[in-house]
């Protein structure tokens, strides 16, 4: 006999079921920003989780990538993302600072002495943890992807860390590298990605640090005479989304993005130095800039004059999480 109460039962149950909510409210969409140019290690790695996502969940989920600046810009991404206006973002580990100080770690000059001492780091218990340490303020840490070690730009050769001095460098918003600079007495200025190129090419800053995949794809290098091969520092990425956001993906949908950020990851982490290598070579053939390379003894005086930073943040990182990075090095 037809019962209608157990038949709307039936059918509230029915329409509850995930595949059915997404045929009903049509696919998740994620909108991923991010600040740099597509053929760079983070802008791979966005395509490329896009691609799968539209392979492995057609229909269920729709990634959108803006890069370049072009949906947020540096001074308004995390608010975006917090706000859920924007569902994923990559933005660099300098730009935390004001929800997680431990974060810092990774700005610290000279402290990882390559990429692969900055990954194994990031395997580590205290690595993964970071990850975790910005959840009160909604921001859900995904995963660690890292572009390459930075190299200090100028419109005058840098060979000793005097010859630094009175120049202004465009900075990421970190107080650890305004103090690197103010270290070298050089001056330092926050300035957006999207702002640098323009910053460097009117005079407002002289000087900069980069990468190699972002000297290039910004043409830094037509602004910028000289390129001093330091590699004192590295720029790394936190691949995060709303938490509220995140949670709220049905589990298994989300167990088949999370195994996609997985080889995505993998994938970032394989290409980055290898498109680094890519654009130094490119670079360095177009002969706009000269390249200054350093003697050991040059090296040991960058850090020397650098190094005090660790010690100077050692209470806003935390003991223990500095003490974890120290250990990764080869030395
Ligand atoms: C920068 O602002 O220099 C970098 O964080 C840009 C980026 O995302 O690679």
């Amino acid at each position: 006999m037809f019962n209608p109460l157990l038949a709307l039962f039936c059918s509230a149950l029915l329409l509850a079921s995930p595949a059915v909510l997404a045929q009903e409210q049509g696919p998740i969409v994620i909108k991923f920003s991010h600040v740099v140019a597509e053929d760079t290690p983070k802008g791979q790695g966005a395509l490329l989780f896009k691609k799968l996502v539209e392979e492995r969940l057609a229909g269920e989920v729709r990634v959108e990538v803006y890069p370049n600046s072009t949906l947020f810009g540096d001074a308004d991404e995390l608010e975006a993302l917090r706000s859920n206006e924007v569902q994923m973002l990559a933005p660099s580990l300098s730009k935390f600072g004001q929800y997680t100080p431990q974060l810092q770690v990774f700005d610290l000059p000279f402290l990882f002495d390559d990429l692969a001492a900055v990954k194994r780091f990031q395997k580590r218990d205290k690595g993964q943890e970071l990850l975790r340490s910005m959840a009160q303020h909604n921001i859900y840490g995904l995963a660690f992807w890292n572009n390459g070690m930075k190299q200090l730009s100028a419109t005058r050769p840098l060979r000793l860390p005097a010859d630094a001095k009175g120049l202004a460098f465009r900075i990421q918003p970190s107080d650890v590298l305004e103090a690197q600079f103010g270290l070298l007495d050089a001056q330092a200025l926050r300035l957006p990605f999207a702002e640098t190129f323009a910053a460097l090419q009117s005079g407002a800053v002289q000087g900069a640090e980069n990468p190699w995949s972002n000297i290039r794809s910004q043409n830094l290098d037509s602004v910028q005479p000289f390129i001093t091969e330091t590699a004192h520092g590295s720029l790394n990425y936190m691949l995060v989304s709303n938490s509220t956001f995140w949670n709220s993906i049905p589990f298994r949908t989300r167990s088949q993005l999370e195994a996609i950020i997985e080889e995505v990851s993998h994938a970032v982490g394989q290409s980055a130095e290898r498109l680094n290598r890519r654009d130094r070579a490119q670079l360095l053939a177009a002969g706009r800039a000269e390249l200054v390379q350093l003697s050991p003894a040059e090296t040991a005086a960058w850090r020397e004059a650098m190094a005090p930073l660790w010690q100077r943040y050692e209470g806003q990182i935390g003991a223990d999480v500095l003490r974890a990075a120290q250990t990764v090095n080869r030395r």
